[in-house]
């Protein structure tokens, strides 16, 4: 079968649900250096967990290669994610790359990243020099007790915020800081947390617990919902609601009336979003995902290594995109979620 034209795929490119291919989040490594008991529980990514060798991960050359594909389909933002990204060697050397790719709209390329911050300090002006347009720092806790718990590691809380302060420094103006709230462990931090960062001139959003993967030990019940936390945010203080900032935007924005602090909920179990998910995922080894609840992904890097030409893999990442359905969220119950438990990819592999 010849290749379409990629210009031409673009414009038409949607999913069964009509949704388009608008994000792209790469994982560049599924290894960490915490250990969140939600994420990477220390019972299953011991040491005799088999991470993914040297030789299966995808090059800089070979995600380079693949974003220019996305983005000729119409991709206009790019999230670099892990495991921990910033574990991946050299890795403002990739950003670098990405940045210097256009989006044949002629729209600049939203390239930004997700860390847990432990090593920002060390590597925030070398992303910054290199391009990175944005930032995301996750962080559940502000008590450094309750924190050295999440991680699991007893990383301290104050060499994160140490992080954030670098990133400050580096020019980043754009930093999110993601709070997942678990029921009875993190839920007391919300009031500390949106304490510590009015004034920052960062953006605080907070995430429900979801089951993603198989091995956080996920049940309803332990979801600390989105309108619970509004709730206890409007009995504190004065908020109102923003309008979004683009069509398929996962938070809901608020903002304090005294201008103070932004807030997003991310009310992912509660309130799904799959309507407008415009999201594909690129596993560290190279196989793409269409929903953070897929258990089985495509094998781009075989056609990558395979000496496939670009329109090739264009057309087959359409076709791939075409034919998708998901929207798991929306369908998810308790039993569901059970299930599914066996099959599901893990957070650290895909990314958030
Ligand atoms: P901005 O571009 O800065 O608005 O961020 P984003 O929309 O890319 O959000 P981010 O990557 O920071 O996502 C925050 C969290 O929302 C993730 O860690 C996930 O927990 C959740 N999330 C993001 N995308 C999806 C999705 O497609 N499905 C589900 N179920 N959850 C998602
Ligand atoms: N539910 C919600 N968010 C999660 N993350 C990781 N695991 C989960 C989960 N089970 C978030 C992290 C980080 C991003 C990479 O994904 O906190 O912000
Ligand atoms: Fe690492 Fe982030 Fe997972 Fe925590 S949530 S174990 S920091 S990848
Ligand atoms: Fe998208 Fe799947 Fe998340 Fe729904 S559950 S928003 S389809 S990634």
């Amino acid at each position: 079968m010849p290749a379409p034209e990629p210009g031409l795929v673009s414009s038409l490119l949607r999913d069964q649900l009509g949704r388009r291919l608008h994000d792209l989040r790469v994982s560049v490594t599924d290894r960490c250096n915490f250990r969140c008991s939600y994420c990477m529980p220390k019972s299953v990514f011991d040491r005799d967990y088999v991470f993914l060798p040297q030789s299966s991960l995808l090059s800089f050359e070979e995600i380079h290669r693949l974003v220019r594909v996305f983005l000729m389909l119409g991709t206009e933002k790019v999230r670099i994610t892990g495991g921990e990204p910033l574990l991946r060697k050299h890795l403002e050397r990739l950003i670098e790359m990405l940045a210097s790719l256009g989006t044949p709209s002629g729209k600049p390329l939203d390239l930004t990243l997700t860390t847990n911050g432990a090593l920002l300090r060390r590597k925030a002006r070398n992303l910054r020099e290199a391009g990175l347009s944005r930032l995301t720092v996750s962080l559940d806790a502000i008590d450094d007790r309750v924190f050295r718990k999440m991680n699991d590691v007893e990383f301290p809380v104050a060499d994160v915020l140490d992080g954030l302060n670098a990133a400050n420094e580096a020019g980043f103006t754009d930093i999110k800081v993601n709070m997942v709230v678990q029921r009875g462990v993190n839920e007391h931090q919300i009031l500390p947390m949106i304490e510590y960062f009015r004034h920052s001139g960062h953006i605080l959003r907070f995430i429900e617990f979801m089951d993603v993967g198989s091995s956080n030990g996920w049940t309803m019940t332990s979801v600390f919902s989105s309108s619970e936390i509004l709730k206890l945010v409007e009995s504190q203080y004065r908020i109102h609601q923003l309008a979004e900032n683009y069509a398929g935007e996962v938070a809901r924005r608020w903002a304090f009336d005294d201008g103070s602090l932004e807030f997003g909920l991310i009310a992912s179990v509660s309130e799904p979003f799959c309507q407008s998910c415009t999201r594909a995922r690129l596993s560290t080894d190279g196989r793409l995902y269409s929903c953070l609840f897929a258990s089985e992904g495509w094998d781009l890097r075989s056609l990558l290594r395979g000496g496939t030409p670009d329109g090739d893999l264009a057309a087959s990442i359409a076709a791939f995109w075409h034919q998708r359905l998901d929207r798991y969220s929306e369908l998810r119950t308790e039993a569901t979620s059970s299930l599914r438990k066996r099959q599901k990819i893990e957070m650290s592999y895909i990314g958030g």
